[in-house]
Parts: structure tokens; sequence; C-alpha cells
């Protein structure tokens, strides 16, 4: 099977790490037939692959053919995925200019119907898409798609709690999924904030732990926990640099957003504090597990225990850009 995993644009990097790390936690084998910058072609053979939880996609589809070769397209084998009535739709990914939509929409209608398919192009229960990248066209059935989403009903500005260093919602999922959060998993967020990271990773089902030097942010954090029915954690009031040694246990995942700019104070440049952070980190993760640490920190030495997997980029505004790393113990 070929999937066609179309991401959102405003951060493709994360978008790229963010499916790797769901296929990844579903122990799905796969490989990667394109990479189309906007969008990725994957070809594996499971067919239970879950992509709910993907944070920076817009759509999935299955890709059944290239729209040259269509009067060979097997339609029985794809019967259990089609339900009438159904629509045909472009996606337009990397499309040539001269790629006009309705003409192709109009073309493969005509097909579809051809084969006897009914139409209902407001409320389909399948819709089929035409995938236009370059001079290609790729016929495929839609999957999965992800509207404006609960993201914004998890906003910052929603939560009973609110200070300007909220990480967005849509961030924060993208980081828990990249630390590998998953149902179960003991996460911990040793600066906590008002808990963007950890609502995202309690949403999932994991354990959570946060540390905040700041009453009011600690408060904070378990009100807001507490609006989403998150009544189950432990959140502390404490220097993570003192507080991160006593941990009897070790974590899963570290999912953080370190202090930064004008918001906090610090007696440290942001760059010292980061260095003094990851010497922390294996204090707090179980070896071969992953932190997703948030930072306008862009320049960094990795200390040797660490394995740096990914580094993305995030433009915040024009004085703030942040940067996402995420790290493997090794
Ligand atoms: C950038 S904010 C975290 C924002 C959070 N991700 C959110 O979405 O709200 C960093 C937090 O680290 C806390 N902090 C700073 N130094 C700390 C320390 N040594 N130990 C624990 N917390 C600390 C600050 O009080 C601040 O709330």
């Amino acid at each position: 099977m070929e999937y066609i995993i179309v991401f959102s644009k405003d951060n493709l990097c994360l978008a790229k790490e963010d499916l790797f790390s769901r296929l990844e936690v579903q122990n799905i084998s796969y490989s990667v037939k394109q990479d189309l910058d906007n969008a990725i072609i994957i070809e594996s053979i499971a067919e239970n692959i879950d992509f709910t939880d993907l944070s920076h996609t817009r759509e999935v589809g299955l890709c059944i053919g290239g729209m040259n070769g269509l009067d060979v397209v097997d339609f029985n084998m794809y019967q259990h995925l089609i339900k009438s009535p159904v629509n045909v739709r472009v996606t337009r990914i990397n499309p040539e200019q001269n790629q006009d939509r309705s003409v192709i929409e109009k073309k493969m209608g005509a097909f579809l119907f051809n084969l006897g398919y009914k139409f209902n192009l407001k409320d389909p229960k399948t819709s089929f898409r035409v995938y236009l990248f370059g001079s290609e066209q790729i016929f495929g059935i839609l999957i999965k798609e992800f509207g404006v989403s609960s993201f914004s009903e998890r906003m910052p500005v929603k939560r009973p709690f609110f200070h300007p260093v909220s990480l967005k919602p849509k961030v924060a999922k993208a980081m828990c999924n990249i630390a590998r959060v998953s149902s179960g998993k003991s996460v911990i967020d040793p600066f906590v904030g008002t808990g963007g990271l950890l609502i995202e990773s309690a949403l999932i089902g994991a354990k959570i732990t946060g540390i905040d030097l700041d009453r009011v942010m600690v408060e904070g954090t378990i009100a807001n926990l507490k609006h989403y029915g998150i009544l189950e954690h432990n959140i502390l009031c404490a220097d993570s640099f003192i507080a991160s040694k006593s941990f009897k246990d070790k974590f899963d995942c570290i999912v953080t957003d370190l202090p930064y700019g004008r918001n906090t104070k610090l007696d440290v440049t942001p760059k010292d504090f980061m260095q003094q952070f990851l010497l922390l980190i294996p204090n707090m993760l179980k070896i071969g597990c992953y932190a997703a640490v948030s930072t306008n920190v862009g320049d960094i030495e990795i200390p040797h225990f660490l394995k740096l997997v990914r580094k993305c980029e995030s433009y915040i505004h024009k004085n703030l850009t942040k940067y996402i790393y995420l790290f493997k113990l090794v």
C-alpha cells in the first residue's frame, strides 16, 4: 500500500519528524517512496496504520494509481474503503501553474460516474482525491482529513490560567509525538509553565510529572489540567536543577520548553541554562528514550551521552525564533 501524507505548511521539519515518530511508536515498517517537500509518499504493507494523532498533517490518502493508468486500477480491491455517495477533489501539493483543478475534477468525476458511483459533492461518504505535484497526478482515496481540529479548543487563551510563555497546543502535541509519548508512558516537563506540554501528554494517556520554580505557574498548571479533566498528575514547586536529582524512577520521555527572553528572569544566559539542562537529562530519562526540548538557543554543544536526532526551527515573530531539539539518550 502507498500512502500520501500531506503536511500543513507551518513547520515541515516538525511535520516529518511527527510522522516518522508516530509510525515508529506503532512499530510500522515502511519506506519513503517520495519526499515531495510538502508531502511524503510512504510504502508499507501495514493496513492498520493509525494516523489520528498526527499534529502537522492536513490529510492522508491511499494512492491507488497514476492518472494515466486509471483503466488498470482494480477498484474491487478498494471496495471496503469506498462508500457511496462519493465526490472527487484535487489536492495541490507542488503543482505546475497550468494544472486546472476544475478540469481535472470534472474529468475524474466523469470517469467515476461511468463506473457507477453516486455523487454527493458536499457530504460524501468517500472522497476520491487527485494529488497534484510537479506535472504528476496521483489518484487516491482520502482516508483521514484534519480540520481546524481540537487544537483551537485548547489554545492558551481558552484555559483558566494564561501566561504569554504558553506553547501552542499544535507545537506541544508535535513535541509529545516526537518524544514518543504514548499511552501509559511516564513523561516529565521540568519547566512546566502553564502546563501546555503536559495537557497534550495526559490527553494521549501518559502519566505526567511537572516542575516549576514559580508557585503561580504550578497552581495555574493544576487549574489548566483540571479544566481538561486531568486530575492524576504530579506537579511540584521546585528548582528542577535540584529536584531532578532525586527521582527514584527515571522517565520514558522528557518534553520541555526552557525559559527564555523577557518573561522569565534567569541568572545565567539562555545558552548556559540550556547547556546546564542538557547535563541533567541522564538524571531523569531512561537510556534509549527521547527528550524534545524547545529553546531560543540555536547554537549548542551536545554532550557525548546525547544523540541529536533532529533540530527544527520555529519562527515565532521577528524577535524570536525557537528551536526544537530531539535528543536520544544513548
Ligand atoms: C517557557 S516557560 C514554559 C512554558 C510552557 N511550555 C507552557 O506552555 O506554558 C519556562 C518555565 O520554567 C520555569 N523555570 C525557570 N527556571 C526554573 C528552574 N530552575 N526550575 C523549575 N522551573 C523553572 C519558569 O518559571 C517558567 O514557568
